[in-house]
């Protein structure tokens, strides 16, 4: 969404409610009113951006479809990227701005790129990871419990889990730890659409940081490769390597696509919870139930609520014809509540049969890779937070974070008993 703020705030005062979504603030607070009016003009519809889809049956197809790309454009790209690239080759070889990762490359490279990393990055290595993914839960509630009064959530857990999971698969130093935390949040950052020039610089001068650190990282663990994912990727061989540059740009993914993500269910969820208690009493009851209710959050208020695609070639969606070149806007958090999958679908309802249709990690080739360790750490994370502190309550007003394609909380004030 490279337009012009002058462009986008015109058609918001003409109605346009997706150009109020992005231009506006208090509008975003609740997406879902607008997405309503959006849906009411049909599963693809005009709006000053070009086609918009609000429907479920649409974005799958437009996310499946092998007449979309990614339409990553350096042109497109915000002025400080572009300025940045300029630069030339000591940012193009650290990957700092913006490197071509997975999630801007589209098939055949992308093929590569997915199944390398996707070989690192198993189920299997997810699935061993839950007693990690347990103990670095239980060891930050720990410092809370010393805590009275009111806590911020976010700030104390929420933010901190994702980062420290993934800087443990990573095999960051336990000394780096708090480096780490900060260059999440620069990464994290750059991933917004609506990112202004000076954020974006600011969380570049993290990044570069990170990349000065992930070089003696890497160098490390080829000499000496343990049994993590970095490890992993660093000593793929032959045809098989990666560059160093793809390197970086994966390690900068899986940092920001896994914290910035994360955080935001885990926010959502305790504030859904919150407002329907009964539900959380019952899984504290059942704990069997953690899993559906994760997917009833990412389903209900998606932590990341669109994504776009651009049209390699003519193509037809819902009947309406697109020419090759168009950006379509696939609003994932509106196909999350298309009544035509999901009954009642402003509804939160923990044990709704179908919630796990959502697309909340989208759909197509470039299904989020992270979405089995999102799903532990929002059932772990959840589970432990309501053992430990099953009176826990939000006590104040839950600030919003300001961002565009991402939806959570910047502080989520709770007592904790
Ligand atoms: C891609 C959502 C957590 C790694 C994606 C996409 C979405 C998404 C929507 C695709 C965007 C598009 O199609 O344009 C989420 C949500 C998460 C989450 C809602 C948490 C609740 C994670 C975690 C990791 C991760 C924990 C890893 C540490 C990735 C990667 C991709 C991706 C590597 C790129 C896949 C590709 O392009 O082939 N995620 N994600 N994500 N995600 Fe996640």
């Amino acid at each position: 969404h490279g337009l012009p703020a002058v462009y986008l705030s015109r058609a918001a005062r003409r109605g346009d409610p997706l150009a109020r979504l992005l231009r506006d603030p208090a509008a975003r607070q609740d997406p879902y009113a607008l997405h309503e009016r959006l849906r009411d003009r049909g599963p693809v519809t005009a709006g000053a951006l070009g086609p918009v889809t609000t429907s479920h049956a649409v974005a799958a197809a437009v996310l499946r479809s092998d007449a979309a790309g990614v339409g990553w454009d350096r042109s497109q790209a915000p002025a400080p990227i572009r300025w940045a690239l300029r630069l030339g080759d000591e940012l193009d070889a650290t990957g700092v701005a913006e490197p071509p990762s997975m999630l801007v490359t589209d098939p055949p490279d992308h093929t590569r790129f997915r199944r390398l990393v996707g070989r690192a990055f198993t189920p299997r290595a997810t699935l061993a990871s839950a007693p990690m993914v347990r103990r670095t839960a239980e060891a930050l509630l720990d410092d809370l419990a010393g805590r009275d009064g009111v806590v911020d959530l976010v700030g104390a857990y929420a933010a901190q889990l994702p980062v420290l999971v993934i800087a443990d698969l990573l095999a960051v130093p336990a000394d780096r730890r708090e480096d780490f935390l900060r260059w999440g949040a620069a990464a994290a950052a750059t991933l917004d659409a609506g990112l202004s020039p000076r954020r974006y610089l600011a969380a570049e001068r993290g990044l570069r940081a990170m990349h000065a650190f992930l070089r003696g990282h890497f160098a490390r663990l080829r000499a000496d490769p343990g049994d993590d994912l970095v490890s992993r990727l660093v000593t793929l061989d032959g045809d098989e390597a990666l560059s160093e540059r793809e390197l970086h740009a994966t390690v900068m993914l899986l940092l920001g696509a896994g914290f910035e993500t994360t955080v935001n269910l885990l926010g959502n969820a305790v504030v859904l919870l919150d407002a329907h208690r009964d539900q959380w009493d019952a899984l504290r009851e059942d704990p069997a139930g953690w899993d559906g209710a994760v997917e009833e959050v990412l389903r209900a208020d998606s932590p990341v609520q669109l994504t776009g695609r651009s049209l390699t070639r003519d193509a037809e969606f819902a009947g309406v014809p697109l020419p090759a070149g168009t950006r379509v806007t696939v609003l994932l958090g509106a196909a999350n509540r298309d009544p035509a999958v999901f009954a009642d679908p402003a509804r939160f309802d923990v044990t709704r049969p179908n919630a796990r249709d959502h697309l909340a990690f989208s759909g197509g080739v470039h299904y989020c890779l992270g979405a089995g360790l999102a799903r532990l750490e929002g059932t772990v994370g959840l589970q432990v937070l309501t053992e430990r502190f099953p009176r826990l309550r939000v006590a104040g007003t839950p600030v919003r974070r300001d961002l565009r394609t991402l939806r959570g909380f910047e502080t989520l004030p709770v007592a904790l008993r």
